[in-house]
């Protein structure tokens, strides 16, 4: 109680009273700093919806309830510019958050020149170069709360499981995930990579400590656009000494159950706000199928179904709908352009059409992005190689059927990492662990059991073309006191993008790095 007090006299003090601690403040008076979100007049009223960080409330300027210098400087509010304001606490179910602020003060700490992001739709690239200004916006804003929320139930779950968390290097001698996609640097005069995977010191520092875990930056020199890559990415790469692939594939599903979890039960605002249907985050609470390689091929080829699911055949009847709403939206764009084009139309209802057509626009890109794409995936699911990776469009195909994340396990070892244990019983097969994320979002998680044997390692290593020499220190794992272990490295900023539903992964990172993109 004391305690509470003291905490409220500082709040008074400094004045540091934040939006999301209003339902606290009801009929009190408090004293808010923020951004001018958004502005709107009406006799004798000012109505501002203030943003500081942490939510969004109206506040409401009336005439005469404030001195006449205050009043005036409320009507030139520009968008974004910085104020303070005093005022009582009034609860209103109909605003967002639930209650206003009526003002008795205003200050203006700045006052902004013209938003270069105004409430228009605007261009991705226009966007992406003005990152640093839409960070603002609600919807960022609700994404990257989401992404901490993630990264904090992250830390709590290994945590909580007793991992130790252990930080591999960035400057690396070595490559892990095979050497086209590593970014070469100057180290004092010899080249050094870039991590592209703390995994094996993570395996180094498993076999100090137990069970390990590393949280760091990563970075891949992927030279093609795509909704998936980024140039610079944050993974999560647990290492546990006496785990197998079914351990793995076990730590694996409580792991995601419990961020998956953590984000429905504390993100419910951000996840509304975004507009994130999350049927299917609850239906992945369930156990995740984990399917082999081969019965993987079976389905993405059409071969077997899923729930009574067929992958090709499901996919030509979505051509058909995407093809419909096509027709649709055109049909209704040019008769609301037709209507625009004639004299009369008073100017808020050109507005809203002009909104609305913007808003069908839109829409009838995603339509079309999908003609263009369906046919190419039914096109690669029809001919995929046994035997071959899953590409992307594979990794879409088959997770299009599930409505929860399915693991795909003992891999060609061809196509596999040179570090992967084989399947003992068939040693065809590597024992690597894929997850992919439904509703055709693909992989987040890659990981596996390792392989124990230093001269099958020694093998790979040659057979991959790396510098023996550099891989030395890992192989004296495999000499002094070897286990059976496993791990997996989850890419953070793919989770974002599914759990969030993003189209593209480069909203799910505050400055994203990709091929293309170093500014802001
Ligand atoms: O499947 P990957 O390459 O696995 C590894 O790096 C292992 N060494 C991990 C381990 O076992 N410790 O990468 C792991 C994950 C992928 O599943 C994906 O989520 C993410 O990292 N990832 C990327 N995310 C964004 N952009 C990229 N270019 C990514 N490449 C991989
Ligand atoms: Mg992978």
């Amino acid at each position: 109680m004391q305690s509470k007090l003291i905490l409220q006299f500082i709040k008074k003090k400094y004045l540091k009273m934040y939006i999301k601690e209003l339902p606290a403040y009801e009929g009190k008076e408090v004293t808010l700093r923020g951004w001018v979100a958004n502005r709107r007049d009406s006799k004798g009223l000012v109505f501002i919806n203030l943003r500081d960080g942490s939510g969004v409330c109206q506040c409401i300027a009336e005439a005469g309830k404030i001195s006449e210098n205050d009043f005036e400087q409320a009507g030139k509010l520009s968008l974004e510019s910085a104020i303070e304001l005093t005022g009582t606490v009034v609860k209103d179910e109909r605003q967002i958050g639930g209650y206003e602020v009526h003002v008795s003060k205003l200050t203006v700490i700045q006052l902004a020149e013209e938003f270069p992001i105004a409430k228009k739709e605007h261009g991705i690239e226009f966007l992406m170069d003005n990152r640093h200004l839409w960070l603002r916006s609600q919807r960022q804003w609700a994404i990257l709360r989401i992404r901490n929320t993630i990264i904090y139930s992250i830390h709590q779950f290994f945590q909580k499981e007793g991992f130790v968390q252990m930080d591999a290097p960035v400057f690396t001698g070595n490559a892990c995930e095979g050497t086209t996609n590593l970014f070469e640097t100057d180290f004092y005069g010899s080249p050094a990579y870039l991590s592209q995977s703390g995994q094996l010191y993570g395996e180094a520092m498993a076999m100090a400590f137990g069970k390990i875990y590393t949280f760091g930056p990563t970075f891949r020199a992927e030279k093609s656009k795509t909704r998936r890559h980024l140039s610079e990415f944050w993974m999560i790469e647990p290492e546990m000494a006496f785990y197998d692939i079914h351990q793995n594939m076990d730590l694996i599903e409580d792991f995601l159950h419990y961020v998956i979890r953590q984000v429905l039960d504390n993100c419910q605002n951000e996840l509304k706000l975004i507009e994130r249907d999350t049927s299917v985050l609850e239906s992945s609470l369930k156990k995740f199928p984990r399917l082999t390689y081969d019965e993987a091929v079976a389905i993405i080829k059409g071969e077997k179904d899923v729930n009574g699911q067929n992958s090709i055949r499901s996919l030509e009847k979505e051509l058909a709908e995407v093809e419909a709403k096509i027709t649709e939206l055109e049909a209704e764009i040019a008769e609301r352009e037709a209507r625009l084009a004639e004299p009369g139309m008073k100017k808020g209802e050109i507005n809203f059409n002009q909104n609305k057509i913007a808003t069908m626009k839109n829409e009838l890109k995603d339509y079309e992005e999908s003609r263009r794409n369906i046919p190419q995936w039914i096109e690669s699911a029809k001919n995929f190689q046994y035997g071959n990776d899953l590409g992307g469009s594979d990794e879409t195909v088959i997770t299009r059927l599930f409505d929860v994340p399915v693991m795909v396990y003992d891999w060609p070892h061809e196509v596999k990492a040179f570090y992967l244990k084989r399947n003992p019983d068939n040693p065809r097969f590597a024992r690597g662990v894929d997850v992919l994320a439904p509703e055709g979002y693909g992989e987040i998680v890659g990981g596996g059991e390792r392989e124990t044997n230093e001269q099958m390692l020694r093998e790979k290593i040659i057979e991959h073309q790396l510098p023996m020499q550099d891989f030395e220190w890992y192989l004296d794992l495999r000499r002094y006191g070897s286990v059976p272990h496993a791990g997996f490295g989850l890419g953070l900023e793919r989770l974002v993008t599914w759990l969030c539903k993003l189209k593209h992964v480069r909203e799910s990172i505050p400055f994203p790095r990709m091929y293309g993109r170093l500014l802001p």
